[in-house]
């Protein structure tokens, strides 16, 4: 068989993207899908998700727009959201399709096993054929965490118990949802749910939800979704699954909570699991696979791409990886910068944030200064929210005249966060920020007013 120069294990975006700039790099390449192209990202992740969550803010919109002058009634269909949800994956899992089709990348639709090394490079084999490539890329992405609670495989083997996978299939809303895991995926179904009707309580081990975010953030997130209902359980210790409820302890009490579906959502981890790595004897932290700033493995010519090098789980950190880790291969010089990536919660209002908080930026011994400044300073913010929360907080290196993070709560938050990225990645200094003009009326003017209160 054909020697190709790259082998992909992995058809989601760090993987897709992987063959698709190597193609375009003029390198012949092969990538391996068990399931169906777009990982995680596309098929159980991101994108159905922020469909489920676009319609619940319709819904929200129709219901509660009162205070805005608008009344009116509105019936959700989640059955009907779920197919609207099913018909956008489908478009754009044919859309990765033909984009590999187009960059003469061959797709073969097995599952991957290294199965080691020869004079010519790497063998895979997926189905009864064996694939060998000059460069092999691990794009196998993650899978979610099942810990060891008493109750919870027996769950998870009746549809009791779901993950992020299976409650995207779900036709019916549950009348009432325990999050187990207060993170971000916890948050996000949360968030659906308790927006059109479920009522949602969210336990939590930690002292607080959505890891390392903002405490002041948390605080918002909590508030607003007190307000609608839902119940935080904090500092939690779950103890078991029943046949239709939680057990769980809080400050040494016992609890019990009845439920008709559990979410599992308690973190992910590498699906390095069965593919073969340890024949290569690639480095290993726990599942994860141990990458550089290029994405290069121990073993020279094996690159790793995405969540399964556990560094940061999200599908825009695996495209910059794959770019990386192509131009690597092409002799471009190039290397990440993981401190430059944002990470948003779809919650409503949404949360987004990059770089440090001021609290990181003094522990890593930088004289830094922060400035809050509530949304409302963004005329449009105003006009459409009542009583808003939001706010933002903006972390500037005093020595250097750098912006350093970028933390915030409130309407559009996912979208204005890609200022703050530029204004920290292209490390303007302050008084060349403040000459940018901003349209108006927008909420993301709320960088530029920061800018000015700093
Ligand atoms: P996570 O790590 O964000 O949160 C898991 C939470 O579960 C943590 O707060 C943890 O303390 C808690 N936990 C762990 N064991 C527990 C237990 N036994 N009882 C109660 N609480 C427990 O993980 P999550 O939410 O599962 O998300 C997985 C990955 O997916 C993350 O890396 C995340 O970045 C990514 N993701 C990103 C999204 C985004 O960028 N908007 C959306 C969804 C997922």
């Amino acid at each position: 068989m054909e020697i190709v120069d790259v082998l992909v294990i992995g058809g989601g975006p760090g993987g897709y993207l992987c063959a698709e700039r190597a193609a375009q790099g003029g390198l012949s390449v092969i990538l391996f899908e068990k399931r169906a192209l777009g990982g995680t990202c596309l098929n159980e992740g991101c994108i159905p998700t922020k469909t489920l969550l676009n319609s619940a803010k319709l819904y929200r919109h129709a219901t509660e727009s009162s205070a805005f002058g608008v009344e009116g009634t509105a019936v959700y269909h989640h059955d009907r959201v779920i197919a609207r949800k099913n018909k956008v994956v489908k478009t754009l899992v044919a859309g990765v399709g033909a984009t590999m089709r187009s960059n003469k990348v061959t797709v073969v639709k097995e599952t991957a096993v290294i199965e080691g090394r020869t004079e010519e490079g790497f063998a895979v084999k997926a189905g009864d054929a064996v694939y060998t490539g000059r460069r092999l890329v691990i794009a196998a992405g993650s899978e979610a965490n099942v810990p060891p609670i008493p109750g919870v495989k027996e769950g998870l083997a009746s549809g009791f118990v779901v993950t992020n996978r299976e409650i995207l299939e779900e036709t019916a809303l549950p009348k009432h949802l325990i999050a187990i895991g207060g993170g971000v995926i916890g948050l996000e179904m949360a968030c659906y749910f308790a927006s059109v009707g479920t009522k949602v309580t969210v336990i939590e081990a930690l002292p607080k939800i959505a890891g390392p975010t903002d405490p002041e953030i948390c605080k918002v997130l909590m508030d607003t979704y007190g307000k609608r209902g839902m119940d935080f359980y904090l500092n939690c210790k779950v103890l078991a699954v029943t046949a239709d409820g939680v057990k769980f302890e809080e400050n040494g009490e016992e609890k019990f909570l009845a439920c008709d579906k559990v979410l599992l959502s308690v973190g992910r981890h590498a699906a390095s699991a069965g593919l073969g790595l340890d024949k290569l004897g690639v480095e290993m932290n726990r599942a994860a696979v141990v990458t550089d700033r290029h994405l290069c493995t121990s073993v020279p010519g094996v690159y790793a791409v995405g969540d399964v090098n556990g560094k940061i789980m999200l599908a825009h950190t695996a495209y910059r990886e794959a770019e990386v880790a192509v131009n690597h291969m092409l002799g471009i010089p190039d290397e990440m910068r993981y401190e430059v990536i944002p990470s948003v919660i779809y919650t409503d209002p949404e949360v987004a944030s990059v770089g440090l908080s001021l609290d990181e930026a003094r522990k890593n011994g930088i004289n830094a200064k922060e400035t809050k400044l509530p949304m409302q300073y963004a005329g449009r913010y105003v006009a459409e929210n009542e009583r808003g929360t939001g706010f933002i907080k903006l972390v500037l290196d005093q020595d250097r005249r750098r912006l350093i993070g970028c933390h915030m709560v409130g309407s559009y938050a996912s979208e204005i966060i890609m200022t703050a990225v530029m204004m920290i990645d292209t490390e303007l200094s302050p008084s060349r920020l403040k000459k940018l003009v901003f349209p108006h009326p927008t909420v993301a003017e709320i960088i530029r007013e920061a800018l000015f209160a700093l």
